[in-house]
């Protein structure tokens, strides 16, 4: 049995100019959130879905199991396990709600990669040369662009490894954490690369947002 785990707990402090958070922000005539939740809602590879959403935002959602948002990211991923847990499911598929544009396939692919695994995550091979600048003005050296990944949701989990891992974790540890699978490949479970997807961009800064209007006014 597989939950899809919804993230719509964020404030959106880098899109500036809206009185809510971005997943809130009507495109299209509907919530930017009410994207992804119609996708995840009709894959047949996802079973239930809990949303980690603020109470304010819950209304005219739909029938959805809900969580209560942390401070960080992963703390609203380890609320959302925590209520997950009472349902056993054996896979955790954790999604942004800033990013509308995922597909069926994207969720179904990734489920498919994680089965010889712990765990998989969509990821995009880097194009652009990367550079590492300690200070953020001057180069300390130019990365090797081979092996380099931008990592995307949804991901999937083994749901009983990676909730055991939260409750190993400290309150700090939580905070410190930089992505869902930094944790998981931390503590040893084995996460698949699995096939990102250019269309299934993270709304992220205003320019994001007038990308999704126009595809979507565009339609
Ligand atoms: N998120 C969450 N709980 C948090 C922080 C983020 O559920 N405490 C969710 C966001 O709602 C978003 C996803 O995680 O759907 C990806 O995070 P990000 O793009 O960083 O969103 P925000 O943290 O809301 O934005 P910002 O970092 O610009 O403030
Ligand atoms: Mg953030």
């Amino acid at each position: 049995m597989n939950a899809g785990l919804i993230l719509a707990g964020g404030k959106g402090e880098r899109l500036t100019g809206y009185d809510k958070p971005k997943q809130f922000i009507e495109v299209g005539g509907k919530p930017v959130i009410s994207y992804c939740l119609q996708t995840f809602e009709q894959c047949a590879d996802i079973d239930l879905i809990c949303v980690v959403i603020a109470e304010e935002y819950r209304g005219n959602l739909g029938s959805f199991l809900f969580a209560d948002p942390g401070k960080s990211r992963q703390h609203s991923i380890y609320n959302g396990l925590l209520f997950l847990k009472q349902y056993a499911p054996d896979r955790v598929v954790v999604h942004d709600a800033a990013r509308p544009l995922v597909t069926g396939a994207d969720i179904s692919d990734v489920i498919t990669s994680s089965l010889a695994c712990d765990g998989a995550t969509p990821a995009l091979p880097v194009t652009d040369t990367t550079y590492q600048s300690v200070d953020g003005k001057t180069i300390t050296t130019t990365l090797n662009r081979d092996e380099l990944f931008a990592g995307q949701t949804p991901e999937c989990y083994d749901f009983k490894k990676y909730l055991g891992i939260h409750e190993r974790l400290s309150d700090e540890e939580l905070s410190a954490v930089r992505g869902s699978s930094e944790i998981a490949v931390g503590f040893g479970m084995k996460i698949a690369l699995a096939k990102g997807d250019e269309c299934n961009f993270k709304i992220t800064t205003n320019a994001d947002l007038e990308r999704f209007r126009t595809i979507v006014e565009g339609r």
